[in-house]
Parts: structure tokens; sequence; C-alpha cells
């Protein structure tokens, strides 16, 4: 009989969260009822947002009552169908939770198109986090060819791929990380023309001036705080500002407070958030784009890959720590036929 292995929220953290804040079961998994399938899961997809689902109802998602299943998005292999169209073998993506062997509604499910990847490029550069980047930049960016782009946490899951766009697309592209090796991996293998580490800089706007000396046309700003700040005194005229996120502001105990809008004023910029999830209905849009890319070999990818699901609770802490490079996730079986491409 097939074991369930499940990673439960048991406290509401306070800070960055960690193993503490979860607790562990096994129950024999569930057989599928009509319309269900039974699954063994893969990857899990670790990212930022799970922290505010872990709060009560602070998120723009209903938070995770405590004793629930932790929630998450991944891909899983079918093992037992009882759902039309859902085959053993079958590789699809869900909010699967944290757990070894869902049985989920079929109606929940979402079949890979093996044509646009494989497991792996589902978990990565066709995954949620390179949709954002893609979103973003393009919708709320309105990128064009010769910008001047200016991306924060640029070794990360949605960073890395929006780096790689902008150069595409033929822009100069800027990208800013804590660390002389994260900043290497966004010039050399990302191909950015430059990058800042601004844990090295006393002064980061000196730094992004001597990085941008033309001023910068699009920030796409993963962080927030004074990285913001520091951005928004170089705006090039017409300038555009994507709030993709904010993670230096998640454990502030008061809210930082944009001290530079003068300088979008004086840009006449424009300055826009965005949720990825209200772009469901483009994702495909999206995932064609990146599928065509990866494969002439202009879009690479780092999956930043940590074992089992014990790894979940502390890759989560992992994101917080700027300790991930590339994008973050956890492998709990093996894909079938795979090997790992850069
Ligand atoms: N709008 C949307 O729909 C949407 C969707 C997905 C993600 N997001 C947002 O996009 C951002 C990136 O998400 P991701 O999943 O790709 O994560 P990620 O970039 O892979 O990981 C987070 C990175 O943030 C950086 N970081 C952590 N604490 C920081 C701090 N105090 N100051 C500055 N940088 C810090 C770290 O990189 P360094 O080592 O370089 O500091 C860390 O590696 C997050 O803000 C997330 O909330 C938004």
């Amino acid at each position: 009989m097939l074991t369930n292995h499940r990673l439960l929220l048991a406290a509401r953290p306070s800070g960055i969260p960690g193993p503490e804040n979860f607790s562990a079961d096994a129950l024999p998994a569930r057989t599928p009822e009509p319309g269900e399938v039974l699954l063994e899961t893969i990857y899990l997809s670790i990212d930022p947002a799970m922290r505010s689902w872990m709060s009560e109802g602070t998120g723009y998602q209903q938070g995770i009552a405590i004793g629930e299943v932790m929630r998450g998005g991944g891909i899983a292999r079918v093992l037992s169908s009882r759902a039309e169209g859902f085959a053993p073998g079958d590789l699809v993506q869900a909010r699967l939770g944290w757990q070894t062997h869902p049985t989920i509604a079929g109606r929940y499910l979402q079949k890979l198109a093996l044509t646009l990847g494989s497991a792996e490029d589902w978990i990565g550069p066709l995954g949620l986090s390179a949709v954002t980047a893609y979103f973003g930049l393009r919708d709320i960016g309105g990128l064009r060819p010769n910008d001047r782009v200016l991306v924060s946490a640029a070794a990360g899951g949605v960073g890395q791929i929006a780096v790689q766009i902008a150069r595409i697309e033929g822009c100069s592209v800027v990208g800013i990380a804590g660390g002389s090796e994260k900043c290497a991996y966004v010039k050399g293998e990302l191909g950015a023309h430059a990058a800042i580490d601004y844990k090295a800089q006393q002064d980061l706007s000196e730094a992004i001036a001597r990085a941008c000396p033309e001023g910068i046309d699009l920030y796409f700003d993963n962080v927030g705080g004074p990285t913001l700040d520091a951005a928004l005194g170089h705006l090039r005229p017409g300038a555009r500002v994507v709030l993709c996120g904010r993670i230096s502001q998640t454990h502030a105990a008061q809210p930082y407070g944009v001290r530079n809008l003068g300088g979008l004023a004086r840009a006449h910029g424009r300055m826009q958030g965005f949720l990825v999830f209200n772009y469901h209905a483009r994702y495909d849009e999206a995932r064609t784009w990146l599928s065509a890319r990866r494969r002439d070999g202009s879009l690479r990818q780092k999956l930043h890959v940590l074992e089992g699901l014990a790894q979940a609770p502390i890759g989560l802490g992992m994101l917080f720590r700027g300790e991930n490079t590339g994008k973050l996730v956890v492998q709990l079986a093996e894909e079938p036929g795979a090997t790992r491409k850069a």
C-alpha cells in the first residue's frame, strides 16, 4: 500500500519560516473516487508568496488553516485515474500541496503539453516564475528593443528569466543580486551587460549610476524597499517601473516608506504592480514563446533543486536569506526519462 507523506502548517511564522512551522504525518494514499486521480509528486515549486499564505488573511489569497496541508504548486505523475482524460503515466501540474501522493479531482489538473517541454521545463522556464517575468516585462513594463532595463533579485527564479527576456529582445540589461557568485551568474550565464552586488555597495544609487550611465527605461522590481528607491533616482523620460515583488519587506517591522517618488514624477514615469494569476487565460501564449526560446538555446535556466519533502520548509526559508540561485524547487520523485539541462 502506498503512503502519502504530508507536511501540515503547525504554527504561523513570526519571522523567516522553517521546519518549526510544520508537522509531518503519513497516511495511506487515498484511492481515487469517480472523477479523481491518484498522483505521485515529482516537483514542488517553492515561492515567496507561500510565506504570506502561512499568515492569517494578510496575503492576496486566504491564509492556510493550522493543521491543513501546506499549499503549493508542482508537477506530478498520474498513478491511477478515475477521471476522464487522465491515464497512468500522464504528467500534470496542479496545486498539489506539500505531499507525496495526493488524490485530486481531475478538474483541478492540467496535463503537461510535452511538446513544449519536459516536466523539468514545466517547473522551470515554462513555470509560473517564468510566466511572471514574461507578462511583467511585456504587459506591465511595455518592454521595447533598446530599453535600458534594470532587474532586481536577478539571479532568482523570476529574475533570471526577466534578465534573459530583456536581453533576447535587444535591450541592455543590468541585474542586481546579492554576492559575487550570483553576479557572475547574472553576467556570465544570463548575459546581462552588468551586474551589481547590492550587498557590497555603500551607496546603491551610485552603483546604479555607474552601471546605467544613461539611466533606466524599465525597472523590474522584485524586492521593493531601499532598492526601489535607489532605482527611482535614475529613471529616463517615460520610464516604466514594474512592481513584481517586495521580498525585502516581508519581515520588516515597519513598512518601508518609498522616499524617491520625485524621480518617477520627473521622468513622467509610470509604476504598476500585477499578479500573474490574473493572466491565467494567457499562460499558453507565454509558454509558447518561452518554449521556443528554450529550444533555440537563447533561454537558459538554473533550477536549484532540493531533494525530499522534508527540505520544503528549509527551502522556503532559503528564499528570504538569499540562499538560492535560480528557481528553487523540491524534487520528491524522479522524472521519467529525465536528464537535467542547463
Ligand atoms: N507579481 C507576481 O505575480 C509574482 C509572482 C511570482 C513571484 N513574485 C515575486 O517575485 C520576486 C521573486 O520571486 P522568486 O520566486 O523568483 O524568488 P527568488 O528571486 O528565486 O528568491 C528570492 C530572492 O530574493 C532576494 N532577497 C531575499 N531577501 C532580500 C532582501 N531583504 N533584499 C533584497 N533581496 C532579497 C534573494 O536574492 P539575493 O541573494 O540576490 O538577495 C533571494 O534569492 C518575489 O518578490 C516574489 O514575491 C511575484
